[in-house]
């Protein structure tokens, strides 16, 4: 049953009391790992402190914001009460890495007076978890204080050491970043906006980064920073200050220059810091995901996690085009390709799918807008309602349908969202009657309303209604350049994935995403939720569509099956033309074969930068699947099986680099092999500099067991 709450232990408040001038207050995980410290000063000062076993994590920081409307810093404070509460429960998601998630903190809630006289009050929420703190805002309902516009949010993160980072630059509008791995001391945000393949950036400060933004200490701790919950309010940037390794909030502003507007009674986004000495533990974390607000979905029967193919990658090979006149984006229309998006063209994918038990094909480019849509700053681009004159959308609805194959819709706005916002109950309602349930919506370009951001509230507000609206629909929503998640997958969960980071898609026309990159992106993106990454291409070089492209991409091909476990999502797209996996049917069936939701995943080992091996259980089956990867290091590995039921035999087959593989000179080499395992059985895996191994287990008939030899 779905949400259905199965313990929930709520010790309602064990104290509340009237705290006096200079006051400390000490507060535990509920395995005491976890220490978080509050100190409320006489002279008004409220600062947090937070240590993982005795070792700081986030030395004495600030916490407050500055109003433009009422004109009022809420910086000082009389603390007038500190409310404890515990939750232990268990919870299930519609779809998700594990098929119930524990959601088990201490609470303290700290009410503040402010205290320049202006008579404000709020009030700052503690949640402290066995693997991090989460805070958020609250500004109540008060005479004080009904409408009013924040001009800074005065959060601050002083990390207090010179920890190594995995950062992208701090921006409005993108996260399609390559990541840089350096010192905090080394930051510097300028570089990014040399990355001219991104269509709109807007820099605004050399020590900015992003958010999630994941570190490790000299003394051994992985720290996370990141927010849950991101709804009515714009994104955080952090700004670094390198004298003091201290972060300060810096919220993306609107057209005008303010943050957000509000009305009480409203709460901000929580602020997370997720801590532990295992990496491995960084990455099992779901207190994101805990601290957002439960399914507001009531059936969700109709969501279904699901493999696609599409008509897309050979548009980024430049093999086809979007644009019906067969212009390519951005080039100088030299060299015509044909137009992709055909009928008789997408009915091959529908085959591919059908015959392969892949669930959806999407289809880009079909409908009238490509002529125009690139870099123009336009309001009226697509109506997404009127195909192109050589794509039927009545045959093909037909079509699928009659082959069991769902088309997923696409919605490219070119960023302009007022006329997406006037057109899409029109366009929901033409996806439903031509049978379509999904749709990729993308945000390329710089946003109109012009001046806004990719992560101010506008957009963020946009982006919610998006899956609202779409969920009224019955139509699971898959977000291109969106703002980056924040775990309100739980609160929609027909918001399957979004992109917000560099994709796959890079590797095709650009310098594209170093061996590193799949190793950093579950560290840092993946914290806030799914990412339709598109893995699986197989002809790894560009130079196979165009003898002049240096372009590849920086992984191997048994790296690419690896991916669809190490970059978990709902929604997993086999990225490759039909026609490239048809060469390679052995390799292509561990894509048929691996699922996309889970009842249990088990970080087996991992290193941001470096490597992940991670092994999860496909839900409701006895069947299991591995992925490891490696940067562009070779590595070995010896995962156990000891998750696997004791006793039973299963049939492990391995997709591994070919002996002589590497991404570079020799990506596409791999082998498969085939043998009987049990849960006593250690596997020796050899990874190739830039590769990976993909596995799957799967229960032995008695036969197999028989015919097929044991693992040595
Ligand atoms: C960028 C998206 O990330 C990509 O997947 C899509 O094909 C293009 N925009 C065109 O909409
Ligand atoms: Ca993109």
């Amino acid at each position: 049953m779905f949400f259905k709450r199965l313990l929930v232990v709520l010790i309602a408040t064990i104290f509340s009391y009237l705290v006096h001038a200079d006051q400390f207050i000490n507060f535990h995980s509920p395995d005491g790992n976890i220490q978080l410290g509050l100190d409320s000063h006489d002279n008004g000062d409220l600062v947090y402190r937070i240590f993982y076993k005795g070792k700081i994590v986030i030395a004495p920081s600030g916490l407050g914001f500055k109003l433009k409307v009422p004109d009022v810093s809420l910086l000082k404070f009389t603390l007038v009460a500190a409310d404890s509460s515990a939750v232990d429960e268990t919870w299930k998601p519609v779809w998700g890495e594990q098929s119930s998630v524990r959601n088990n903190y201490k609470q303290l809630v700290l009410k503040l007076n402010e205290r320049s006289g202006s008579g404000i009050t709020i009030n700052i929420i503690f949640r402290v978890f066995n693997d991090g703190v989460g805070f958020r805002y609250e500004f109540p309902k008060q005479d004080k204080l009904n409408h009013f516009v924040i001009a800074d949010e005065l959060t601050q993160f002083a990390v207090s050491g010179d920890h190594k980072a995995f950062w992208i630059p701090g921006d409005y509008d993108t996260n399609e970043y390559a990541y840089y791995t350096t010192n905090l001391s080394a930051i510097d945000a300028t570089g990014g906006g040399k990355a001219q393949e991104i269509s709109a950036k807007t820099f605004f400060e050399k020590n900015a980064v992003q958010t999630p933004l994941m570190m490790k200490s000299n003394d051994g701790l992985y720290i996370n920073i990141h927010e849950a919950a991101l709804v009515n309010y714009p994104a955080m940037n952090l700004v670094i200050d390198k004298s003091s390794f201290t972060f300060n909030a810096h919220l993306v502003p609107d057209a005008v220059g303010n943050k957000a507007y509000l009305q009480t009674p409203a709460v901000t986004p929580w602020r997370t810091i997720i801590v532990s000495d295992k990496a491995t533990d960084i990455l099992s974390s779901k207190m994101v995901l805990n601290l957002n607000e439960p399914s507001t979905i009531a059936d969700p029967s109709w969501i279904k996690p699901q493999k696609m193919v599409g008509v897309w990658w050979e548009m980024h090979v430049g093999k086809s085009s979007w644009d019906y006149s067969g212009s390519q984006v951005g080039s100088q229309q030299a060299s015509k390709v044909p137009h992709g998006a055909n009928t008789a063209n997408v009915k091959r994918y529908i085959d591919f799918a059908a015959k392969n038990g892949i669930e959806g094909v999407l289809v880009e480019g079909w409908n009238t807008g490509w002529e125009d849509w690139f870099g123009q700053w336009k309001e009226d681009v697509f109506d997404f309602v009127t195909p192109y004159p050589d794509f039927n959308v009545n045959e093909l609805s037909a079509y699928a349908k009659a082959k069991g194959v769902k088309i997923i819709m696409h919605h490219e706005t070119s960023a302009s969202v007022t006329n997406y916002e006037r057109w899409m109950d029109t366009a929901y309602r033409f996806m439903k009657k031509y049978g379509y349930d999904a749709v990729k919506t993308g945000y390329v370009g710089r946003i109109i309303p012009r001046g806004e951001h990719h992560d101010g509230q506008w957009m963020i507000r946009h982006y919610e209604r998006v899956a609202k609206k779409t969920a009224g629909y019955h139509i699971m929503v898959d977000m291109h350049e969106p703002v980056r998640p924040t775990g309100l997958q739980r609160t929609y969960p027909n918001w399957l994935a979004s992109e917000a980071a560099r994709g796959n898609e890079f590797n095709a026309w650009s310098v594209g995403n170093m061996p590193d990159h799949e190793t950093i992106l579950p560290f840092t993106r993946l914290m806030g939720g799914p990412m339709d990454y598109t893995p699986g291409i197989f002809k790894i070089k560009m130079s196979y569509y165009d003898s002049g492209k240096k372009e590849q991409v920086h992984t191997t091909l048994a790296k690419q099956l690896a991916l669809y476990i190490t970059m978990y999502s709902p929604l997993q797209m086999a990225a490759d033309l039909p026609e490239n996996y048809e060469t390679k049917m052995d390799a292509f069936q561990f894509i048929k074969d691996v699922a996309v939701d889970w009842d249990d995943t088990k970080i087996l080992d991992a290193e941001p930068g470096d490597y992940i091996i991670i092994a999860r259980k496909a839900k409701g089956k006895d069947s299991w699947f591995m992925g490891a990867i490696t940067d562009e290091n070779a590595r070995n590995f010896t995962p156990g099986l000891d998750f696997l039921d004791a006793g039973k035999k299963y049939v492990v087959t391995i997709y591994r680099d070919g002996d002589k593989a590497d991404w570079k000179n020799n990506p596409e080499e791999y082998v498969i092999e085939k043998f009987i395992v049990d849960a006593k059985t250690k596997l020796r895996l050899k990874l190739a500099p830039g590769g990976g191994t993909a596995v799957s287990l799967m229960p032995a008939t008695a036969d197999e067991a028989k015919q097929i030899k044991k693992y040595k």
